[in-house]
């Protein structure tokens, strides 16, 4: 069967604005929703692009059997992995029950039967003894590397696992290749990375097709980054001409 690639990635819900105690589901600007939990966004979903499903490609394709996986937030790896027939079962590792209460509204807006869908309502950093195929974590605060790998390998050194993958993967690979002399993504320097980063069971081999994903991802992941550039150099610009016109007129 072909993988998945990055253009069948589409968001398999359809979002509302809903809040359920302190999480909240709302539109930021026109076509992007953001979910809320007290102070923490943890997660976006652009109707334009569906970037954020996109992320999980090597997960959707890297699935099968009994699968963890930690966050609840939209609820779309686990939707996608509920459909997969090479899946078997879906369990959720959520901390946050005002969270679990929104996605259920959700899936009910949806129809879609989440009776299978087994949550756990548990700090997914605790995790242990658990032993299934596949763990795919994404509950974290920050997708920086040094912040979470002590976090990720926690996580699979007290677990058993086929396949461990975590999000953001493909954009520390990336950045990794970027850092030594803008190396290509290739199984080589995919192998050569995945000994830097000493994760248990995050795996060691992976197909042409899967390399060829994790360069359209990357190329997604750079689009992304000027565009975040743009923004940020943009915001200042405006900070300055707001500061010079408070100057000017401070001193006449
Ligand atoms: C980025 S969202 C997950 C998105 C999800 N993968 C999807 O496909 O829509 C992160 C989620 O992790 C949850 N979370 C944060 N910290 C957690 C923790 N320590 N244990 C369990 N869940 C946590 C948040 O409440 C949030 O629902």
């Amino acid at each position: 069967m072909s993988l998945m690639k990055i253009e069948d990635c589409v968001s398999p819900l359809e979002y509302e604005e809903v809040s359920v105690g302190n999480a909240h589901l709302y539109l930021y600007e026109p076509g992007y929703f953001k979910l809320r939990h007290n102070n923490d966004v943890w997660m976006g979903h652009d109707t334009h692009n569906h970037w954020q499903c996109a992320e999980f490609l090597m997960e959707l394709n890297l699935a099968y059997g009994r699968c963890i996986t930690t966050g609840i937030g939209l609820g779309m790896i686990q939707t996608y992995l509920l459909r997969n027939p090479n899946v078997s079962e879906v369990i959720v590792y959520e901390k946050n029950q005002d969270v679990i209460d929104l996605f259920k509204i959700i899936a009910n807006k949806n129809n879609l039967d989440i009776s299978a869908l087994q949550f756990v309502k548990k700090d997914a950093d605790e995790m242990s003894g658990e032993d299934v195929d596949c763990i795919f974590l994404d509950h974290w605060d920050s997708h920086i590397w040094e912040f979470l790998s002590e976090r990720i390998r926690k996580i699979a050194n007290n677990n058993n696992c086929k396949i461990l993958w975590y999000w953001p993967a493909v954009l520390h690979y990336s950045r990794w290749c970027k850092k030594h002399q803008n190396l290509p993504i290739n199984l080589k320097t995919y192998q050569d990375w995945v000994k830097y980063i000493n994760v248990r069971n995050f795996p060691n081999h992976l197909s042409e097709e899967n390399l060829e994903n994790i360069k359209m991802l990357e190329k997604k992941y750079a689009e992304d980054s000027v565009k975040h550039i743009m923004q940020e150099y943009k915001s200042y610009q405006e900070r300055d001409v707001l500061r010079n016109k408070m100057l000017t007129k401070y001193k006449n």
